[in-house]
C-alpha cells in the first residue's frame, strides 16, 4: 500500500511509519518538525515538511503523489498550550484536519484514519468512557479534536477515527505535557526525585504506542468507519504507575509532592470493547510489559 502519514515525525507517527515500512508498504511522511524530530522518520521515507492547515504548502509538498490510505496524526496535542494559544490549536487542529479530508480525496485514498483524543473529549470518566457518552471537551485542544472529528466523519474518503487514550512508549518526549511515563523515565535515569501532582491519585487509562499502531493498521481494511476507543479500560494511578515502575527500574531517587494542576481530570478512562466486539482492535500489551518495553528502548 502506498500510505500518506501527516505527523509522521512525531511520537505515535513515527512509530506508525516504523510498523508500515515493515511490512512493506510505501510511506510519505508529512510533518512541521515543530514537536517531531526528522531523526524519528524510518531511513529511506521521505519526510516532507509542510504546515497541514497551510493548503498550498501542504498540496506543493504531495503533488503528483497518489495514496491508499491516510493516517492523521499531525496536531497540537498540549491541553495547557491550547488556552494560551487558541488561534494556532484551531488553525492546526480543525483547518488542517479538513485539508488533510480534501487532499486525501483528491489523492485517491480509500481509507482516512484520523487520531483524535479519549481523554480531552470525555472529561471526567467514572465509568469508563463508551463511543455514545457525550463529549464534554473542556479544553481548546478538546473542542478542536471534536470539532476535527466531525470533519472527517462528513469525509467522502470512508474514513474512522480512533479515541486514543493515554498512549506511552518509546520515542515520546519528555519534555511534552501529558508524557508522565516518559517524564518519570527520565528522571528515573538521571537520578532525580519524582514530581508528583496533588496525592498521586490521578488516574489514567494507559495504552502502548504498539497496540496503537496495530488497531491504525487493523483500520485499513475498510470494514469499519466512525468512532472506535482505543485504550485498556484499566484506570491506573500516578502512584500506581510509579509503583509499577519500580518494580522494574528499582525505587526512584525520591518523591516530590506538589500542589494538584487545577482542572486536572481526577480519573480518565475509555472502554474500547466496541472495538473488541466489532472484531477491529483488543489491547495485546499489558502495562507492566509495555513499561518494561518503554524502559529498555
Ligand atoms: N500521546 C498521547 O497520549 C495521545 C493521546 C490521545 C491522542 N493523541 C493524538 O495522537 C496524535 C499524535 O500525537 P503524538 O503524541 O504523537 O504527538 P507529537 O507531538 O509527538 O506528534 C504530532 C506531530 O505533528 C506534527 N505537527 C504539529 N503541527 C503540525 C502542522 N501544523 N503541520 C504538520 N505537522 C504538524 C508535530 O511536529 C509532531 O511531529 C495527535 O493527533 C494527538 O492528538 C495522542
Amino acid at each position: 500500500m502506498r500510505v500518506l502519514v501527516t505527523g509522521g515525525a512525531g511520537f505515535i507517527g513515527s512509530t506508525i511509519v516504523d510498523a508500515l515500512v515493515a511490512r512493506g508498504d510505501t510511506v510519505v511522511a508529512v510533518d512541521d518538525l515543530s514537536t517531531g524530530a526528522r531523526a524519528n522518520v524510518a531511513t529511506g521515507t521521505p519526510l516532507r515538511v509542510a504546515d497541514v492547515s497551510d493548503e498550498r504548502q501542504l498540496r506543493g509538498a504531495l503533488r503528483d503523489e497518489a495514496f491508499d490510505a491516510v493516517v492523521h496524526a499531525a496536531s497540537k496535542t498540549k491541553v495547557v498550550e491550547s488556552m494560551e494559544k487558541p488561534d494556532l490549536y484551531r488553525r492546526v487542529i480543525v483547518e488542517g484536519t479538513r485539508n488533510i479530508v480534501k487532499i486525501a480525496d483528491e489523492l485517491g485514498a480509500r481509507m482516512l484514519v484520523n487520531l483524535s483524543t479519549g481523554g480531552a473529549i470525555y472529561g471526567e470518566t467514572a465509568d469508563c468512557a463508551a463511543e455514545d457518552m457525550p463529549v464534554k471537551p473542556t479544553s481548546n485542544y478538546g473542542k478542536n479534536k471534536a470539532e476535527a472529528e466531525q470533519i472527517v466523519a462528513a469525509s467522502r474518503v470512508p474514513s474512522i477515527t480512533l479515541r486514543l487514550a493515554n498512549v506511552y512508549g518509546p520515542r515520546q518526549r519528555k519534555d511534552l505535557e501529558g508524557g508522565v511515563v516518559a517524564i518519570f523515565l527520565a528522571r528515573w535515569r538521571s537520578g532525580e526525585p519524582l514530581v508528583v501532582f496533588g496525592a498521586g491519585s490521578a488516574q489514567r487509562d494507559y495504552v502502548f504506542v504498539s497496540d496503537v499502531v496495530d488497531a491504525v493498521v487493523a483500520s485499513f481494511a475498510g470494514t469499519w468507519n466512525g468512532v472506535y476507543n482505543i485504550g485498556t479500560g484499566v484506570a491506573t494511578s500516578v502512584n500506581d504507575l510509579i509503583a509499577a515502575l519500580s518494580e522494574i527500574l528499582g525505587r526512584p531517587q525520591g518523591l516530590t509532592h506538589t500542589a494538584a494542576r487545577p482542572a486536572e481530570i481526577e480519573r480518565s478512562c475509555v472502554d474500547a470493547s466496541k472495538a473488541r466486539r466489532d472484531g477491529l482492535w483488543r489491547p495485546r500489551t499489558t502495562l507492566v510489559e509495555g513499561l518494561r518495553r518503554t524502559a529498555s528502548s
